[in-house]
């Protein structure tokens, strides 16, 4: 199972994002979501993110945020907290406020605090700062960094440790896999917050990869040391391995899992790389059709809950250690 086997390679866990409706609706997923022994971890998929959390400035809302954190700690497994100064499923009284740096300061200051707060305790890792650069590597063009140039990352990240000591501090980010110009700027970000005297603990690659486009695990070895010299941990937080079309072939299928053995086998081979997070685990669950109109299948079990070629692949990777 693969968190068992996960740990026996050096990692601390193999987990998964959790659906807050999947929760009470779906059994057979919750089997699966149960059992320690194959996740270790878990991440709620949307339930801790500003819109749902403060809604309205000064209204904080747990009702959400709290389902998969008390999944997690029924069964003993890793949380992974997410997320809080991110561009998207950010309320519009934050994204179209009028903001001068010290009032938004203090927005971000009373966010952090509460939310982090809530969850003291709780959380393995909180991803602080998401998304903050666009894909050909410039800064996000956010109300963050409208109003505070690239200011509010150490502004975040020491909010961050104020509000819980005891919790690993994360940038999490997507396509930082290809070793291109956003990767580049993703370790430039590490030094402005470090430079500033605040604390990073660790970068999260989302990898939310193509099938047959995926880098070799060598190159995605590379990328991730570029990181862990930095003296930062690193982490897969949101992987997913999408078909560009469907139905995908039995060919396709193999790709698949040679892919995800890739991305799984490069954070064995790094020191300093703690663990793999698929979002989500089953076909039958997935943002990709949604955003990639006609993409999908982008996990390990298909939509009935039957382990695919990309589960026996990690497993087999996982176990080669
Ligand atoms: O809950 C409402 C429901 O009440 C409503 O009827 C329905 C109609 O659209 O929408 C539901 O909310 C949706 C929510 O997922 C829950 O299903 C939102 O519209 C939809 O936008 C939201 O999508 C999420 C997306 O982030 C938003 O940016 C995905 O589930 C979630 O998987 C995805 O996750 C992100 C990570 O947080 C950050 N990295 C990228 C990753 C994939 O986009």
């Amino acid at each position: 199972q693969l968190n068992s086997l996960a740990v026996a390679a050096g990692l601390k866990y193999f987990g998964t994002a959790v659906g807050e409706s999947a929760v009470s609706s779906d059994s057979a997923y919750m089997a699966i979501v149960n059992n320690k022994n194959e996740l270790g971890q878990l991440v709620a998929e949307n339930g801790q993110k500003w819109d749902a959390t403060e809604p309205s400035r000064g209204t904080f809302s747990y009702t959400q945020g709290d389902i998969v954190p008390k999944v997690a700690k029924a069964n003993g497994q890793y949380l992974r907290c997410h997320t809080l100064v991110w561009y998207s499923q950010l309320p519009n009284w934050v994204s179209s406020g009028s903001w001068t740096r010290a009032t938004l300061q203090s927005v971000i200051e009373t966010h952090i605090s509460n939310v982090m707060g809530h969850y003291i305790g709780q959380c393995y890792a909180w991803d602080v700062v998401n998304e903050a650069i666009a894909d050909d590597g410039t800064w996000r063009d956010s109300v963050f960094y409208k109003t505070f140039g690239t200011d509010y990352l150490a502004l975040a990240f020491n909010a961050a440790k104020k509000a819980d000591a005891n919790t690993k501090l994360y940038y999490n980010d997507y396509n930082l896999e290809y070793n291109g110009a956003k990767t580049d700027r993703a370790v430039e970000l590490v030094g402005i917050v470090k430079k500033a005297g605040a604390p990073i603990d660790g970068v999260g690659f989302q990898g939310h990869l193509i099938v047959g486009s995926t880098p070799s695990r060598s190159s995605l070895t590379t990328v991730l040391k570029r990181f862990t010299a930095l003296n930062v941990e690193v982490a897969y937080t949101e992987l997913d391995i999408r078909h560009s079309s469907l139905p995908a072939s039995a060919s396709a299928l193999v790709t698949q899992g040679n892919d995800f053995a890739s991305v799984v086998g490069s954070c064995v081979d790094t020191t300093g790389c703690v663990g793999v997070t698929v979002w989500g685990f089953t076909d039958k669950y997935s943002w990709v059709p949604n955003t990639f109109s006609g993409a999908g299948d982008a996990l390990i079990y298909d939509k009935n809950f039957a382990k695919k070629a990309a589960w026996t692949s990690i497993s087999s990777v996982l176990a080669a250690k």
